[in-house]
């Protein structure tokens, strides 16, 4: 058997393609869609996410601002800077690049931007009401993969779903998405004994661990027919490769996303589309007031 691709650049871009028509829409309300982003340091594949954002948004009519600080500036600049993009009423989405170099904090750099204007939803309310199915804007990954599972009509209702990714940004973001789909959801991580046997008893494996010398989903640890999602993204072998090999798990899943062209387009797909839904909150606020 040999399973059905899940495109991500198609996905994306009919995604896109809502996006843009929605953008036009805020405009003639006078709403000009403006997302911001922060890139600390040097790192060329953040340099390349980001690039890739900015172009994504110019496809869409989305305006953006681009901060491209010095590896070595401060938490206190750094906030302030992050102050700065939360009081600019111009501004509707804040995304600061991850990772961060050392001396700054993840959990105090997104917890300082605007609840309203945090297009990955990182900060602590956002993550928050995510858990308490009250979500507005959602982690840009784990909604684009949701969004495949929908585009392609793959029914969660009572499957089983192996997470091997804990992360903020995408194991438990997941978790509470999937499990709202009523799925029954076993999040994996490093520490996780058999971890074949779980994902062989799984129909849907989402495995995001990045690191081909740790981790390789091979075909034998799937059950036949499985639903495989790679959302890893990390060089091996001079080679851009997911954690598993498209070519091979395809032979045994019945839906399959490549690596690249699968997630990845999904991420900025949907950061576009939370970027939308902060414009329109700000012009909300902006009527009530
Ligand atoms: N680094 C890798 N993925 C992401 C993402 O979705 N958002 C941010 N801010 N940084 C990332």
């Amino acid at each position: 058997m040999t399973g059905v691709k899940i495109d991500g650049k198609e996905i994306a871009q009919s995604v896109k393609d809502r996006v843009k028509k929605a953008v036009e829409e805020l405009k003639t309300q006078g709403v000009n869609p403006c997302l911001a982003t922060i890139l600390v340091g040097e790192n060329p594949a953040s340099a390349t996410y980001v690039r890739n954002k900015h172009k994504a948004c110019e496809e869409v009519g989305i305006a953006t601002k681009d901060h491209k600080l010095d590896a070595n500036i401060t938490q206190n600049q750094l906030n302030e800077i992050i102050e700065n993009l939360n009081n600019d009423n111009e501004v509707h989405g804040i995304l600061v690049q991850l990772p961060l170099p050392e001396q700054l904090d993840e959990f105090t750099t997104t917890s300082r931007i605007s609840p309203l204007k945090d297009v990955d939803g990182l900060t602590p309310h956002n993550a928050g009401l995510l858990a308490m199915k009250k979500a507005v804007l959602v982690a840009c990954t784990p909604s684009g993969v949701m969004e495949m599972f929908d585009y392609h009509n793959i029914d969660l209702n009572g499957k089983n779903v192996v997470l091997i990714n804990r992360s903020n940004l995408v194991g438990k973001p997941l978790y509470h998405l999937l499990l709202e789909k009523n799925a029954t959801v076993i999040t994996c991580h490093s520490r996780t004994k058999n971890l074949s046997e779980f994902c062989q008893n799984a129909d849907i494996v989402i495995t995001a661990v990045g690191d081909r010398n740790k981790f390789t989903l091979t075909p034998e640890m799937i059950k036949e027919g499985a639903v495989v999602i790679d959302v890893a993204i990390s060089r091996f072998n001079e080679k851009l490769v997911g954690d598993s090999d498209y070519d091979q798990i395809i032979q045994k899943a019945s839906f399959a996303t490549p690596v690249p062209g699968g997630v990845g387009p999904m991420t900025v797909a949907m950061l576009l589309k939370n970027t939308i839904t902060a414009a329109s909150l700000s012009s909300q606020i902006g009527r009530q007031s």
